[in-house]
Parts: structure tokens; C-alpha cells; sequence
């Protein structure tokens, strides 16, 4: 199955992609986390992004582009993946059609997770990343077991950079006119579909596998 997960900030789409990846043993593909990685090994196209990603800007197209066509053209998405943070406009969304076409697939479904600015600010303000697995955290709605220390891997627990109140809410303004465009680009298309992203993540999550299992495409 190939889906594409497309929301604001903090609409919950890199915890539910994570879960996804492990049931349905797809690839779970973040552009945001590939563009912190290159950040903290410094590599060119890090060094590149990092001042765009820390004012809550988008990376230019170019950039973003090539890191994709990289990854798809990799085996690894041979049974599908789950493409999270990607397309965020319409030229990376016509750019991912065109790769997928070329290796003879498409997105099955473009998931919108739909959330308020408010309850974004309150999760992100609140969100705690792992340096070492990547796991995410909330400090009240999902909190580690001990502080500031990851549950799976015992790696030390971070608050991003671009997570308080002002670069939130830059990036939800850059949301709007950059990102908004591309849910239409989809609605136009058949292939988008609305979920709540202020659910509970197990709740959502079994909204989501009746909803595959309705499509068929598990
Ligand atoms: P990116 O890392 O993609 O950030 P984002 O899209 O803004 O999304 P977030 O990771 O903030 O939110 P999320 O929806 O994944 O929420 P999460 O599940 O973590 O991008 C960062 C930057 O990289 C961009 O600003 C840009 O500069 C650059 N970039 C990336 N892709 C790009 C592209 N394609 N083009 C150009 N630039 C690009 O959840 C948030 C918190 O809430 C967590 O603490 C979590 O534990 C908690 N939570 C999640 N779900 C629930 C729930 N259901 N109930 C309660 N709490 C929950």
C-alpha cells in the first residue's frame, strides 16, 4: 500500500505513521527526519536546510526533491511505503507523481489529519523526541516511563528547536499557503480522506486499518 500522510504541525502524523510502519511492515519515509539527520551530521544538504528549518520555512523544492526520487528509487518501497511530511506543495506533489509513475505506482490514499492551531501548539510544546530511535513522546499525553529518557532505547529525550509557540505558528502560516494546495490537488484526484487528528492515537489507528480494509488495500 502507498499512502501519503499530509497535516499541519503536531496533527499527529509521524506517531501514527510509526505505528502503521510496524502493523503493515511498510517504510515509514519522514522527510523531516531525513533533513534533522543531514542537520546533525552536518552534510552539506544539512547545512543547507538547517536555517530554513529552524525559522519554521520550507526547505527549498529542489532539496527536498532530490532526498525523495533517492529514496523511491530504493527496493525498500518495492511493497509500499508511507510517505509522512511529503508532498508540502504542489510542485513536490506533481514531482512524486512523475517518480511513482516511472516505477509503475501511485499513492492508493493521501490521509488529511486534521487538527486546531491550539491543540498543535499545546503537543508540540509538549513533545519530546528521542536523539537516539527517533521515538516521540508527550510530556502529559504520551509520557516516557522515566524522564527524558526513551522507553525503547534508553537514548536521551530532546525538545525540538522548532517547536515553541512563534516557530509553530510560523509553520502552520507556511502550512496555509504553501501545504493547503496540495489537499485540493488530492481532493481533485478521489484520492484524499479526512481523519481527526485529535483522536486518540489507538482510536485513530483503528479508524485507519477499517478504513484500508474498506479500500481494500489490505
Ligand atoms: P516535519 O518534521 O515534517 O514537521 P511537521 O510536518 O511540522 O510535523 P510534526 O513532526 O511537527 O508533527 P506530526 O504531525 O508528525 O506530529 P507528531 O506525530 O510528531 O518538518 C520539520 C521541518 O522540516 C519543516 O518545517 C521544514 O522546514 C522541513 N521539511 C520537512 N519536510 C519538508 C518538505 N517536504 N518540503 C520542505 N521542507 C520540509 O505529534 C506531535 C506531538 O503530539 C508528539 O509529542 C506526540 O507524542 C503527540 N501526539 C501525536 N498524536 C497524538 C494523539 N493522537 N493524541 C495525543 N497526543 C498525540
Amino acid at each position: 500500500m502507498n499512502l501519503v500522510l499530509l497535516g499541519p504541525p503536531g496533527a499527529g502524523k509521524g506517531t501514527q505513521a510509526k505505528v502503521l510502519s510496524q502493523k503493515l511492515n511498510i517504510p515509514h519515509i519522514a522527510t523531516g527526519d531525513m533533513l534533522r539527520q543531514a542537520v546533525g551530521k552536518g552534510t552539506s544538504l544539512g547545512k543547507k536546510a538547517k536555517g530554513y528549518m529552524l525559522k519554521g520555512e520550507l526547505v527549498p523544492d529542489e532539496l527536498v526533491i532530490a532526498i525523495v526520487r533517492e529514496t523511491l528509487a530504493k527496493a525498500v518501497v518495492e511493497k509500499g511505503f508511507i510517505l509522512d511530511g511529503f508532498p508540502r506543495t504542489l510542485k513536490q506533489a506533481e514531482m512524486l507523481d512523475e517518480a511513482l509513475e516511472n516505477i509503475g505506482k501511485k499513492p492508493d490514499v493521501v490521509l488529511y489529519f486534521k487538527t486546531s492551531i491550539e491543540k498543535s501548539v499545546a503537543r508540540l510544546g509538549g513533545r519530546r523526541v528521542c536523539r537516539k530511535c527517533g521515538a516521540n513522546f508527550h510530556v502529559k499525553n504520551i509520557p516516557p516511563k522515566k524522564d527524558s529518557i526513551c522507553d525503547y532505547c534508553k537514548g536521551e529525550l530532546y525538545q525540538r528547536k522548532d517547536d515553541g509557540e512563534e516557530t509553530v505558528k510560523r509553520r502552520w502560516s507556511v502550512y496555509a499557503e504553501e501545504t493547503a494546495p496540495v489537499i485540493s490537488y488530492y481532493e481533485k484526484k478521489g484520492t484524499l480522506r479526512e481523519v481527526s487528528g485529535d483522536l486518540d492515537v489507538g482510536e485513530l489507528n483503528k479508524i485507519l486499518i477499517a478504513l484500508f480494509q474498506r479500500e481494500k488495500l489490505i
